[in-house]
């Protein structure tokens, strides 16, 4: 199974990954997992990454585009995986069938996250990320047990950077100039299925398995 989750940030794209990583054994690939591991571990791409996303714009395609190559060549793609936050432009997109091509895979599925803007800086704003293993929470939606620690390894949590006020709007509007004409390129290709992303982390889980599971 090839999947690709798309929608606006805090629509849930990597909370809903992580239910299909356990449903069909398959890895979860976060473009915004991998450039935060590298600013975090100051590699020269971390370096450089770090300014766009703090300013909540989009690392330059040429950098997205060698990164996704060298993880495609990674064994645990071999079976499938599930694509989050990448391609987020058209020339990302055109970049991904290209590397498609020449692996002779195509995408299943394309799964859109539909939410609007004003649920979103709610959503964002109380997110919290754990130091340790990366587990996501919200304040008010998805509580750890004790306030500020992780469940899983007791690890502080932390509010990303780019998660204050004035960036998610950035990030928002980024968003709809940007990332939302790749949804038509998919459509045009028939392979997109649209989910109403407003309902509970539960509701939204159970639609996405009723519309991709064939
Ligand atoms: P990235 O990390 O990909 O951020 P994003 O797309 O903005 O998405 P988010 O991680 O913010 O949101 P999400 O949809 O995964 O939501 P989540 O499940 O966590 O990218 C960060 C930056 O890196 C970009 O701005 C850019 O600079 C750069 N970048 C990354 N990829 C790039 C690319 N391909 N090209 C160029 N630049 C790139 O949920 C959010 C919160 O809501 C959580 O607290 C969660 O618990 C809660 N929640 C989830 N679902 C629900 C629900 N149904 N109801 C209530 N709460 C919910």
């Amino acid at each position: 199974m090839r999947l690709l989750l798309i929608g606006p940030p805090g629509s849930g794209k990597g909370t809903q990954a992580k239910f299909l990583v356990d449903q069909f054994t398959i890895p979860q690939i976060s473009t915004g997992d991998m450039l935060r591991e590298n600013v975090h571990n100051k590699t020269p791409l971390g370096k450089e990454a770090q300014k766009f996303m703090k300013a909540g714009e989009l690392v330059p395609d040429s950098v997205i585009l060698d990164m996704m190559k060298n993880r495609f060549s990674e064994n645990d793609c071999a079976k499938g995986y599930i694509l989050d936050g990448f391609p987020r432009t058209i020339p990302q997109a055109e970049g991904l069938d290209q590397l498609l091509s020449h692996m002779n895979q195509q995408l299943d599925c394309v799964v859109v996250m539909d939410v609007p803007d004003n649920l979103i800086i709610t959503r964002l704003s109380n997110r919290r990320s754990c130091k340790g293993c990366g587990q996501v929470y919200n304040l008010i939606f998805e509580p750890s047990d004790i306030a500020g620690k992780c469940n899983e390894c007791n690890e502080d949590l932390y509010l990303r950077e780019d998660d204050n006020p004035v960036t998610i709007k950035q990030r928002l509007t980024v968003y709809h100039e940007q990332t939302a004409p790749v949804i038509n390129y998919y459509s045009n290709q028939g392979i997109t299925k649209v989910i109403d992303a407003k309902g509970s982390i539960d509701e939204i889980k159970t639609e996405i398995l009723t519309n991709i599971i064939p």
